[in-house]
């Protein structure tokens, strides 16, 4: 469910018009709703409470904008960040440091040191010289790092195959085979604290029952684990709960999730740890969009909008679907294209759709555009980076402003000895 809604014939984001927002911060630009994210926020951990000790760390990835990041932490969220700047955008937003999970396969040593004196929370490590080469830095630095071990578990997510990441031919965590013994290797360096296993088999998972084998294998190596006299505390069952993108979509439920995990980890006896990004922002934000004009072709109409691939990659990078919907639909439909204006044939939403009637000058939107939207933005083509606003009630204000080009012509130089 999400806040956005048609009010006396105008799409709303809460009780504001997007009209209004479009007019005064030009289009295109990315609308959050603040009800919705605090909604996400708390079905989630709802979802979760009959499991004794849970830790949300939100994957910032999904959407690191600072006032999102602000709103997540007053609703008690920590984070799980894949970079130094994405470290320093979750505590700036006030996320306590003990609460920040680091994953990802390249973290660099400047940025380990960083997390490492930032006390974040959680090394999620990825590989066993990436274990060795914390532990040297944190008993040089005189501290022990918290850590996990990230485990492939070779499971097919049954997700898109480019945010597919728990087969053994990614590139993601150890072997599941090797998985016990490096654990022991890294257990016994005097500079690491191991406290338990990670997993994370892909995104916009839409089928509970590879998770469900993904956390089983987890449990049983668990188990391993144990008995060979390790203690684990921690379980950290990663993101990837996938959100309905097109109206009428039936996908599991943080609910149906919720009572997955139960069934599976209940007697685990750890602090169950999750890191979900899409199901608390993909449909908290909308993308709105002004229809530059209707070009007639040999097929259908070409609907040429100023949104392009360089605000919302999704489409061009993943074939993915995000409904389209005028802002003052008339109740006429059309058959048409929907492309940017930039210059190559990727830089389509959609083809052969089913849409809103639209002429141009007419505003649109492209839904559930809140997780890898702004966030995975560029600036190709020179054209502008894309600004961000949040609406809270009747409230509104922009969160991140739009970066012209000229700011991003201005950081470039001509070496002198060109002319
Ligand atoms: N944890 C880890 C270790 C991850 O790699 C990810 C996402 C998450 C959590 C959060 O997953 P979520 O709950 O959002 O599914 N750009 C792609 C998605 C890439 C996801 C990468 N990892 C897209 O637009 O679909």
């Amino acid at each position: 469910m999400d806040h956005f809604g048609i009010v006396d014939g105008e799409l709303h984001a809460e009780q504001v018009p997007l009209g209004r927002i479009a007019r005064e911060v030009g289009t295109p630009v990315y609308v959050y709703s603040r009800a919705t994210l605090s909604r996400h926020a708390k079905v989630f951990r709802e979802a979760l409470s009959a499991l004794p000790k849970v830790h949300i760390a939100f994957a910032v990835k999904s959407n690191p904008n600072l006032a999102v990041l602000r709103l997540l932490a007053r609703e008690g969220y920590g984070a799980d960040v894949v970079s130094e700047g994405e470290m320093n955008r979750a505590l700036a937003a006030g996320m306590r440091p003990e609460d920040v999970v680091f994953s990802g396969v390249g973290k660099t040593r400047i940025e380990l040191v960083a997390a490492l004196r930032a006390g974040i929370g959680q090394f999620n490590l990825e590989s066993e010289e990436e274990g060795v080469e914390l532990a040297e830095l944190a008993s040089d630095m005189g501290v022990r790092a918290t850590c996990t071990l990230r485990v492939n578990p070779d499971v097919d997510a049954k997700t898109h195959a480019k945010i597919s990441t728990g087969k053994a031919e990614n590139k993601f965590g150890v072997a599941y085979d090797r998985a016990a013994g490096i654990y022991a290797r890294l257990s016994a360096l005097p500079g690491l604290e191991m406290r338990g296993l990670a997993v994370h088999i892909g995104s916009q998972i839409t089928d509970l029952e590879p998770s469900r084998q993904a956390f089983l294998k987890m449990g049983a190596l668990m188990g391993d684990l144990r008995a060979q006299g390790h203690n684990v505390t921690h379980m950290d069952l990663g993101g990837g709960l996938g959100v309905p993108y097109k109206a009428g979509d039936n996908l599991p439920t943080p609910a149906d999730y919720g009572r997955l995990v139960s069934e599976v980890a209940q007697d685990w006896d750890v602090t169950l740890m999750f890191e979900p990004g899409r199901v608390i922002t993909g449909n908290s934000g909308v993308l709105v969009t002004e229809v530059v004009r209707v070009k007639q072709g040999t097929g259908n109409p070409w609907i040429v909008v100023d949104a392009a691939m360089n605000d919302l990659a999704r489409p061009a990078m993943y074939d993915a679907w995000h409904d389209f919907a005028a802002v003052n639909p008339t109740g006429e439909a059309m058959v048409a294209n929907i492309v940017g204006p930039i210059c190559e044939s990727s830089d389509t939403f959609a083809m052969g759709r089913d849409i809103d009637a639209v002429k141009a000058g007419d505003l649109a939107v492209f839904r559930t555009a809140g997780a890898y939207g702004a966030t995975m933005a560029n600036t190709y083509n020179s054209r502008a980076l894309v600004p961000e606003v949040m609406v809270d009630g009747e409230k509104w204000a922009i969160v991140a402003s739009r970066i012209e080009p000229a700011a991003i012509l201005a950081a470039e130089q001509v070496p002198d000895w060109l002319d």
